[in-house]
């Protein structure tokens, strides 16, 4: 049995009926299971990060849709209760328009497995943009733990490095939820990839001393116009690689790419509860930030690298 393995991650039991997840609130110190038997809990679930990252989420959501229908209940409630879990990875909703004209366990599970699959195309695609040697910088978590299997950005690193291409990794923490030190480390160390953990502060002096050849990240939703929000921080990178002239890779499954949102201005950001950051102060606690499409080198989806102007090579993607 191991960890990363999309049925260890997020899973249906049909003798439940139950969506049992790998609780990543409780990662690196403690392999747990969590078991949502309604959709509420799962919801809760989702809520409060037992089960995150976009592509996860919106696979769990599609479990929690067949669930609701195992279990007889009203699912349409199902759908707004799920959909008001997270509001800005679009994933969620995505997954769950999906799941609501056959609402099976079946079909759920389909879902889960297409999405790893896209993992591994897109990974290969990103794969392409490396030179051997790359020393590459990576912000939250966008491995299998985030996308039920595989990962995204962290997919791409894994395909590099099986093709030769990847020396080594800079893991951002990634404040408040240490998502890059608690999920991402893991990940990597259980891959066997040379990585470092690196306060989110140091980003700017390590590319300055030449010590980062790319940033690669996920998403949570891409607007028409190329515009991403991912993890709060990403923003932040972007302006710095582009000073440093160094490029910014985003990979996500075309399940993240809305071309409903013009541009990132529409994109909800998720704030959340300032307990987060600190229960002595006032706190602002903004979860997400939009990166502009200019600052984005290449958009890697399964179906490969797309470029500036991405209002026309999004567009071709449906
Ligand atoms: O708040 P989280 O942990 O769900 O945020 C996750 C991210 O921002 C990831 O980078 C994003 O979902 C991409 S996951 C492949």
């Amino acid at each position: 049995m191991a960890v990363l393995d999309p049925d260890q991650i997020v899973r249906f039991e049909e003798d439940g009926p139950a969506v049992v997840l790998l609780d990543q609130r409780r990662l690196p110190a403690e392999v747990a299971y969590l078991t949502c038997r309604s959709v509420p809990e799962l919801a809760d679930a989702i809520r409060t990060l037992a089960v995150r990252g976009a592509p996860a989420i919106g696979i769990a959501a599609a479990y929690g849709i067949a669930l609701a229908a195992a279990r007889g209940d009203d699912l349409r409630e199902a759908a707004a209760v799920l959909a008001a879990s997270r509001p800005t990875a679009v994933n969620l909703a995505w997954a769950i328009d999906e799941l609501l004209p056959e609402p099976t366990v079946e079909r759920a599970r389909e879902l889960h497995a297409d999405e790893v699959d896209r993992c591994r195309r897109m990974a290969a695609h990103a794969a392409e943009l490396l030179r051997p040697g790359t020393r590459a910088l990576t912000h939250c978590n966008a491995g299998g733990l985030a996308t039920g299997g595989y990962g995204t950005a962290v997919g791409a690193l894994r395909a590099a490095w099986e093709r030769g291409l990847l020396e080594r990794v800079l893991v951002d923490e990634t404040r408040p939820l240490l998502q890059g030190s608690r999920l991402t480390a893991f990940e990597l160390e259980q891959l066997g990839i040379p990585y470092a953990v690196i306060a989110d502060s140091a980003a700017a002096s390590l590319m300055a001393a030449g010590e980062v050849d790319c940033v690669v990240t996920g998403a949570d939703r891409i607007a028409a116009n190329g515009d991403t929000a991912n993890k709060i921080g990403t923003y932040g990178l972007a302006v710095l690689a582009n000073h440093h002239e160094i490029p910014l890779y985003v990979v996500a499954p075309t399940s993240t790419v809305d071309l409903r949102t013009p541009s990132g201005a529409e994109i909800p950001i998720e704030e959340r509860s300032p307990d987060e950051i600190t229960t002595r102060f006032a706190a602002r606690n903004p979860a997400f930030d939009v990166t502009p499409a200019s600052l984005i080198s290449a958009i890697v989806t399964e179906h490969g690298a797309h470029r500036a102007p991405y209002v026309e090579s999004l567009a071709a993607l449906v």
